[in-house]
């Protein structure tokens, strides 16, 4: 794959190599097997972008778990949050459960904050945020993260599973935007 590409109107360089990211995901598995040992989490995966990351972080993990969905919207078609969140959750039972939110990226934070505030109205036993990516830079609101695979520059990032306007969520690796 080569180390720049289009899409749609915009160029991005290679940021991260799938090798990279294998090596980072293997080990937040191994960190949240051993911290969960004993326990069956719930991996809440949030629809659409981290589809890919959690597919690869739970094959990596040995302990059991339960997978579940839930939309939490933010962007739509441009680059940068506008605060606003709306968040799809499936019917599911969250009583007393230790619930992992998998997240592609956290970038102001505002769709973690909604998520877990909504979270918490259905009483779980813990909630903890695994992001693949994190802007450090960009964050708003205040935010406990606990699994961090990267941080990285305040930039616009596609590919394994993060998206501009739909495309790019099939690149293997992880592309940040060029001026
Ligand atoms: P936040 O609410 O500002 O933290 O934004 C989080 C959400 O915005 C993520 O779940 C992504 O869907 C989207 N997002 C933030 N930064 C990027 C990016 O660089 N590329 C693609 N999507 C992004």
């Amino acid at each position: 794959m080569e180390d720049i590409i289009q899409i749609k109107e915009l160029s991005f360089k290679k940021l991260l190599s799938k090798e990279l990211i294998k090596k980072r995901v293997k080990e937040l598995a191994k960190r949240i097997d051993k911290d969960y040992c004993g326990k069956n989490p719930i991996l809440l995966l949030t629809l659409k972008g981290a589809i890919i990351f959690a597919a690869d972080l739970m094959r990596e993990m040995k302990i059991p778990t339960q997978i579940e969905t839930i939309i939490a919207k933010s962007y739509g078609m441009n680059l940068s949050s506008e605060g606003k969140v709306e968040v799809i959750e499936n019917p599911i039972n969250l009583n007393d459960k230790d619930i992992i939110i998998i997240e592609d990226i956290v970038d102001t934070g505002y769709t973690m904050q909604s998520l877990i505030k909504r979270l918490e109205s259905f009483n779980p036993s813990s909630i903890e945020i695994c992001t693949l990516l994190f802007k450090p830079k960009n964050i708003v609101v205040p935010l406990q993260i606990k699994y961090i695979g990267f941080e990285i520059e305040p930039l616009f990032v596609v590919g394994y599973g993060l998206d501009y306007a739909e495309e790019g969520r099939n690149l293997r690796e992880i592309y940040i935007k060029v001026d």
